[in-house]
């Protein structure tokens, strides 16, 4: 069976079984302060199985996108090394909300197996959850009974939390798992070692591949459990794990979801794949998996970057990327090059690849280059280092390489071979170690566990026709992120729009009895609005009165009116390939991502900000429609992003002819965002650009300002009647006289350098020079330098106050320098004085400056004085 058609029976299997299907979440997470990437089907579920949000389907089969570089579930520097470890994967799963549950599901599990994929009963073994003391918890023998009768006892196995209680993290749902493993040894193997000894043992061959979850508690932070409200089953089943066994395969990447980039690789890299464990084949391994890591995040709008999940995608990228240079000899970009395969793999299962394919390929290659330039620069690092001739590699050394430069460890050391030097291991893991620890620290969040003030689902948003309401708080929670703590708030209702769709979350305060306590931010976390305080509102059961600050939602609503149009005008004035690639929508000003092969320039700038404003002037009404299904948005042409979660119903923001999908507040008719005005156009990556812009009254702010710049130009240049010409002609003006006055100067000091001359006096063979000159300090010194190189044996010293501004100049010849020991920064430091001044220089030349003009006849003498 094709990957294609296991996917497709997976789905009809549960269809057949009053299941819906649905699109796989993002696999980047927006709104999760706790995980940046999709790690397991449920986590778009979360909330449902908590009881905080109500299910639309009570039966749901998908296939989801997951991402697991660290933690509990995987580590990066793993993958490749075997067979079946991925950092992207595909999740098969279905999922009942409070339906069907063990009775059901483990009987299906085998059907589907058995007589749908016609898996070899012998070769499936399961196991059962056995109870555990520290948790108080029974063992499921309801999961045994239903395993009991399908079948034999001897393949059932009973294990503990560690491997069969399915936990998502430290604290959320979670419950008791039944797991069903395959043995896929040869016949001969099988007969030597009973597989059921072999399960959960890490054998490659004997591999779990469905995990059927009964999710029944809430592990809380003090680790105890709660009953959820309802239980619900979540099933997880790998789908390259689930190839390798139906295609009959010992690897993962022997699949046809692998083989056709590993056939690309042979043919970039000029070198055969042989699935061994020498490291051209974990390079293949390596890159092949990671190539789908970095497409799909990208495709779901994750840039690759400094911080976060960029740069998770980033470190994932660079890892490909140094495999292929260490070890398959690939010096230039070639990432790049697997993308259009991918897309025959996967692009019609998951649409957004293929759309963003373009984008795709330009950010990997930009990536890919400017990393390979930061390899060779460690590169060369390296070979300045191993110049000084050191007896090993400094575990700091390599550590730098390792953090600045991406060079991994074993790169490092192969570099150290060749020049038979080795890598001090044990102190660069102790650097590593270091760094872990900070980063940990710095990014932790720490969240206390809900305290329920009041029963009630979650916040409904009624923001969009109220500022302000009355409000019962839900519940709350301490949390504490870099030492700051807030309060996090959920209402029974809320007028406070919370940030999402690149708009920022509203402030306001609460109000109790005359009381007031702020509210300083709003946001969504796993669909649930929660509302930041500093402190806790007190009585925290009361009835409280909740008040938007009005003026910067109204500011902020201009501002994202004023980004739809700017959308609009976009695709006017350049195209509809523009895609929308990111957004912040500010109360002061805006910011617009999107995707654009080249820079726009300013006559499409132009015409852009002239169609905005022609919409601002029409005052097109808003026609907003809540509850729209979502293929009915698309027919009206309403423009979605990639990588956002679209409900069935949607929100439909139209202004005349642009249609949006959109959760944000807006104006009643663009005329209220009265003024907009770009400030700026930039690169943000390759093949992607950056307009930040801003209107209403931002924008009218703005045009103040710079009216009142350039009403204060016009007074200083005398009103003229042509503003531009007047100002062309000053700086033409103000060149030519800046060329004259160079020449001048010029002659002025050949003309000093003159009489200086005929004022010489020579004194025991030394050339002496004591005057007061009016001519600049560069002249000065010019003509300083110009006499000792024409006379030599010259003591110069030259005072001006020129422009008011007393100076002095020493200058010594060289071998006065040593034969008198004389020292001219000495000497100006000591004659400055007479100017009230300071400085100083070298030995043979010395400048100072001073205040007082007055001091120089007084210090001419001083210095005829020093030369007597
Ligand atoms: N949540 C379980 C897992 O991730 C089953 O989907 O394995």
């Amino acid at each position: 069976m094709t990957s294609k058609l296991i996917r497709t029976s997976f789905f009809e299997f549960f269809q057949n079984k009053g299941h819906q299907l649905v699109p796989s979440a993002p696999i980047v997470i927006k709104d999760d302060p706790t995980l940046m990437f999709t790690n397991a089907g449920m986590n778009q579920f979360k909330e449902l199985f908590l009881g905080n949000e109500k299910a639309e389907h009570k039966r749901v089969v998908d296939t989801q996108k997951c991402l697991r570089v660290s933690g509990k579930h995987n580590d990066l520097e793993e993958v490749g090394v075997d067979t079946y470890h991925h950092t992207m994967f595909e999740m098969l799963g279905n999922w009942s909300f409070g339906d069907y549950f063990k009775e059901e599901m483990i009987p299906w599990s085998w059907e589907f197996l058995t007589e749908v994929l016609k898996i070899d009963k012998d070769r499936l073994y399961v196991t059962t959850f056995q109870g555990d003391r520290e948790d108080n918890l029974e063992e499921d023998v309801d999961s045994y009974h239903a395993w009991e009768k399908i079948i034999a006892k001897d393949r059932i196995i009973k294990a503990s939390k560690a491997d069969n209680f399915w936990e998502m993290g430290e604290v959320g749902p979670c419950g008791p798992c039944s797991e069903i493993h395959v043995d896929i040894r040869s016949d001969d193997e099988r007969g030597k070692v009973n597989g059921r000894n072999l399960v959960n043992k890490d054998h490659p061959q004997v591999v779990e591949i469905w995990n059927l979850v009964f999710m029944e508690f809430n592990r809380k932070k003090d680790k105890s459990l709660e009953p959820l409200p309802s239980k619900h089953v979540d099933t997880g089943m790998g789908l390259e794990r689930l190839c390798m066994v139906l295609q009959d395969k010992q690897s993962n990447y022997d699949t046809d979801l692998f083989t056709p980039l590993l056939y690309k690789m042979e043919e970039v890299a000029q070198r055969k794949y042989t699935a061994t464990d020498k490291k051209e084949d974990v390079a293949f391994r390596v890159i092949v998996d990671h190539i789908r890591a970095i497409a799909f995040s990208i495709s779901d709008g994750q840039l690759p970057s400094n911080a976060g999940a960029g740069y998770v995608i980033r470190r994932i990228l660079r890892r490909a990327v140094r495999y292929g240079y260490s070890f398959l000899g690939l010096k230039e970009p070639f990432l790049h090059k697997l993308l259009d395969v991918l897309n025959e793999i996967l692009g019609s299962t998951f649409p957004e690849l293929q759309a963003q394919k373009e984008i795709v390929k330009k950010v990997v290659l930009e990536e890919e280059n400017s990393f390979l330039h930061t390899l060779e620069r460690g590169i060369h690092l390296f070979e300045d280092y191993v110049k000084n001739k050191p007896t090993g590699i400094d575990g700091k050394f390599a550590f730098e390489l390792y953090d600045t430069y991406g060079f991994p460890i074993d790169l490092t050391e192969l570099l150290a071979e060749e020049k038979n030097l080795e890598v001090d291991l044990i102190a660069f893991e102790s650097e590593l170690k270091k760094q872990k620890e900070r980063s940990r620290a710095a990014g932790k969040i720490t969240t206390d566990d809900w305290v329920v003030v009041r029963e009630g689902s979650k916040a409904e948003f009624v923001g969009y026709d109220n500022f302000s309401t009355e409000i019962q708080i839900l519940r709350y929670r301490k949390v504490e992120q870099n030492k700051k703590k807030l309060y996090q708030l959920v209402f029974d209702k809320t007028p406070f729009y919370p940030e999402g769709g690149g708009q920022v979350g509203d402030t306001g305060y609460l109000e109790a009895k005359g009381v007031k306590l702020s509210i300083v931010n709003t946001k969504k976390e796993n669909n649930l609005i929660v509302h930041f305080s500093k402190e806790l509102p007190h009585p925290i059961d009361s009835q409280f009165k909740a008040v938007v600050n009005t003026t910067k939602r109204q500011a902020a609503a201009v501002h994202h009116s004023a980004t739809h149009l700017l959308h609009q005008a976009l695709r006017k004035v350049l195209g509809t390939h523009i895609e929308q690639k990111g957004s912040l929508v500010h109360p002061d000003y805006l910011r617009f991502d999107f995707s654009h092969f080249q820079k726009v320039n300013d006559e499409e700038l132009e015409q852009i900000e002239d169609f905005v404003n022609q919409k601002i002037r029409e005052n097109i009404a808003l026609n907003e429609k809540r509850n729209t299904p979502i293929e009915k948005a698309k027919e009206m042409g309403a423009i979605a992003l990639f990588g956002e979660k679209y409900g069935n119903e949607v929100r439909v923001i139209q202004f005349g002819e642009s249609i949006e999908l959109c959760g944000g507040t807006h104006v009643k008719a663009t005329g209220e965002i009265g003024l907009f005005n770009i400030l700026s156009e930039a690169a943000v990556a390759s093949g992607i650009r950056r307009i930040e812009a801003h209107a209403g009254e931002a924008a009218w702010e703005n045009f103040k300002t710079q009216r009142d710049t350039l009403s204060f130009i016009y007074q200083q240049l005398k009103r003229p009647k042509n503003l531009n010409q007047a100002m062309e002609s000053l700086l033409d003006e103000k060149n030519t006289l800046q060329k004259e006055l160079g020449q001048l100067q010029i002659k002025l000091a050949q003309g000093v350098k003159k009489d200086l001359l005929q004022k010489l006096k020579t004194k025991n063979g030394i050339n002496i020079l004591i005057e007061e000159v009016d001519l600049d300090a560069a002249s000065i010194k010019n003509i300083a330098f110009q006499l000792k190189s024409e006379l030599g044996n010259l003591f110069l010293v030259l005072a001006s106050k020129h422009t008011g501004k007393p100076n002095i100049t020493v200058l010594i010849s060289e071998n006065l320098v040593k034969e008198k020991n004389w020292n001219a920064a000495k000497i100006v430091r000591e004659l400055a004085q007479f100017i009230q001044g300071g400085g100083g220089g070298q030995a043979f030349f010395a400048t100072a400056g001073g205040k007082n003009a007055n001091g120089i006849e007084e210090l001419l003498k001083a210095a005829q004085t020093f030369v007597n």
